[in-house]
């Protein structure tokens, strides 16, 4: 098996920090609670049944735990998980390998699963559907076809972008679950289960300083903490205080609502730069010098959740709230 096929450091879980961090059933994951809830049902019929789970996608912002459902759903079903992703999978023949490889009732992750090849994601359709993989062998009139039988498995899909997947893949996943962004409560209780793990002291006020800052998000929430744990024991006595946190976040340039320098970049830019919009999103990106699809998948989804920007058909706008938040007064449009 080639190795650049799959994740290898990913699906040994327990070796990173940053993955022993992470829940490992569905008891331990915090938030989230219609998915949960639906998903333990759909485990635990399938495990009655003594079938594999149906194929599940997961959707939504980057950073709202996918990789680690993905991981929570093997480990609730008691089996092995293998993890690769959608640009790894160039050709054909790449996914024949992954899929060939795995045991009976195996979960399969593949991460930004949109990004498959379209000429992949035609080998994955029978794959997905009768658990067989159609291979032509030889070329022009002696072409033919044969089937080869693959053992049952689940797809876990994990995407940004539900628009862009193909309809045809789309609706070969039984289980279709949306993540949304993560509540200020929710994510308090991350950050003091996560402070316990690393064996931190932490006020609880400081804990909801974090969660207010984290932008819904508890990749950033645990970021957020390890930077300010750092600070704590370099400058502080090691305890996170409130007053500690507020701190280190002012020097990490992490404003009162969680706006990072690049959140500013890209609102400042169509203030200052367009008026507030509307401005087209190739545009902006040019003006800050970021990437149009990180602006659109990373930074874009959280402003238009608070209220920041306003997506219209003529671009994108900044809002009353913006103004108000930088204290600035709104030009007349
Ligand atoms: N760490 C990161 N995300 C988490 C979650 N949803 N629940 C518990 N711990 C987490």
């Amino acid at each position: 098996m080639e190795e650049r096929l799959f994740n290898q450091e990913a699906d040994l879980n327990e070796l990173s920090f940053e993955q022993s961090l992470r829940p490992q059933n569905l008891k331990q994951y915090i938030g989230q609670d219609k998915v949960k809830a639906n998903l333990s049902v759909y485990i635990e019929a399938a495990r009655m049944r003594e079938e594999t789970l149906d194929h599940v996608l997961l959707y939504g912002p980057p950073g709202l735990g996918k990789t680690t459902l993905a991981v929570i759903i093997a480990n609730e079903m008691g089996v092995n998980i293998r993890t690769t992703s959608g640009p790894a999978i160039e050709r054909p023949g790449d996914l024949a390998a992954i899929l060939s490889a795995l045991e009976p009732g195996d979960v399969l992750f593949i991460d930004e699963i949109h990004r498959l090849p379209r000429v992949v994601e035609e080998v994955l359709y029978p794959a997905m559907e009768d658990f067989c993989l159609d291979i032509v062998v030889g070329k022009g009139p002696e072409a033919r076809s044969i089937r080869i039988d693959l053992p049952p498995f689940t797809l876990v899909g994990a995407t940004t972008r539900a628009g862009s997947l193909s309809a045809p893949l789309r609706d070969r996943f039984g289980v279709l679950s949306r993540l949304e962004y993560y509540t200020e409560n929710h994510l308090t209780d991350i950050i003091i289960r996560t402070g316990r793990i690393m064996d931190t002291e932490m006020d609880d006020q400081a804990a909801s300083e974090l969660a207010r800052r984290s932008r819904g998000t508890p990749r950033i929430a645990n970021r957020l903490l390890r930077r300010v744990r750092d600070f704590a024991q370099v400058r502080g006595d090691g305890t996170i205080t409130a007053e500690l946190a507020d701190y280190a976040l002012e020097l990490m340039q992490v404003d009162r609502l969680g706006l990072d320098h690049i959140d500013h970049k890209l609102l400042k830019g169509i203030i200052e730069k367009f008026r507030g919009g509307p401005v087209g999103l190739e545009t902006i990106a040019a003006t800050i010098g970021e990437e149009a699809h990180t602006i659109e998948d990373v930074y874009e989804p959280y402003l238009l959740q608070v209220g920041f920007l306003q997506r219209t058909p003529r671009g994108r706008m900044a809002t009353q709230l913006v103004y108000d938040h930088f204290g600035l007064e709104m030009p007349e449009r």
